[in-house]
């Protein structure tokens, strides 16, 4: 062995007992990833395969995400999505009390994270298509009310038991055929009420659903496509 592939699998050893992978990616795919961030690799190339996706199917709709915080992961998605209408869901203000005591009854999580240090104004100062930006701030899903659209992608980052199983009860029926969800924290031990919501949702509704390993433990939903006639 070289020195500089001796090297590299040392630093590749010492880092994946940090949970930080050195792989390759995509590495018989000529075309280079539109979204080249360090931001959750993962993530962000499955997101962006899956928008690749939403294109070629023609799969119409508009985007959404519910729990924005401080719109890091709404920045990419206004980015990539730039021709589609996005609804940006949260309190702005943290965690609605109502959630937090059945998170907390159930034993699913302390949901103890503050959230509150954002705003509406920091958030869409971020975004690079700030006119396809609706904001729906508010307790999620009232602020669903005057809502009439259908949607390609939609990501599902709100942390808690019940903001996550009204997501996918309010969006799946609304995703166009092709669309997808994502759902952050699925496999996090901090969150355990993200894996009961979409297993709920999911096996009663007979959906198939894709864990991934990203950062969050994101799970990955995709309504099928229509068969051609
Ligand atoms: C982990 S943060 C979102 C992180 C964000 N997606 C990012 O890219 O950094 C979770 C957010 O969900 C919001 N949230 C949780 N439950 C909610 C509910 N029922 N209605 C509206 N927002 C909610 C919180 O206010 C918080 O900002």
């Amino acid at each position: 062995m070289g020195v500089a592939k001796y090297m590299f699998s040392k630093v590749a050893k010492a880092l994946s007992s940090k949970k930080i992978y050195l792989s390759k990616s995509l590495s018989y795919r000529n075309e280079p990833l539109k979204l080249n961030t360090n931001f959750d690799h993962i993530r962000m190339a499955t997101l962006e395969l899956c928008y690749d996706e939403i294109i070629r199917n023609n799969v119409k709709g508009n985007i959404s995400e519910i729990g924005v915080y401080k719109g890091n992961f709404a920045k990419r998605l206004n980015s990539l999505f730039s021709d589609r209408d996005f609804y940006l869901f949260d309190t702005f203000s943290g965690f609605d009390s109502k959630d937090s005591n059945k998170e907390m009854s159930n034993g699913y999580s302390t949901a103890d994270q503050n959230f509150s240090d954002t705003s509406v104004k920091a958030v869409l100062a971020k975004m690079p298509f700030v006119k396809k930006c609706i904001v729906k701030q508010g307790y999620f899903p009232d602020t669903t009310v005057d809502i009439n659209d259908s949607f390609c992608f939609v990501s599902i980052d709100a942390d808690l038991y019940n903001p996550i199983l009204e997501g996918l009860k309010y969006f799946y029926p609304r995703l166009e055929k092709g669309g997808y969800i994502f759902i952050h924290d699925f496999n996090n031990d901090e969150y355990k009420g993200a894996k009961d919501a979409v297993l709920e949702y999911c096996v009663n509704n007979n959906i198939a659903y894709v864990p991934i390993p990203d950062s969050g433990g994101t799970v990955v939903i995709n309504k099928p496509l229509a068969p051609k006639t």
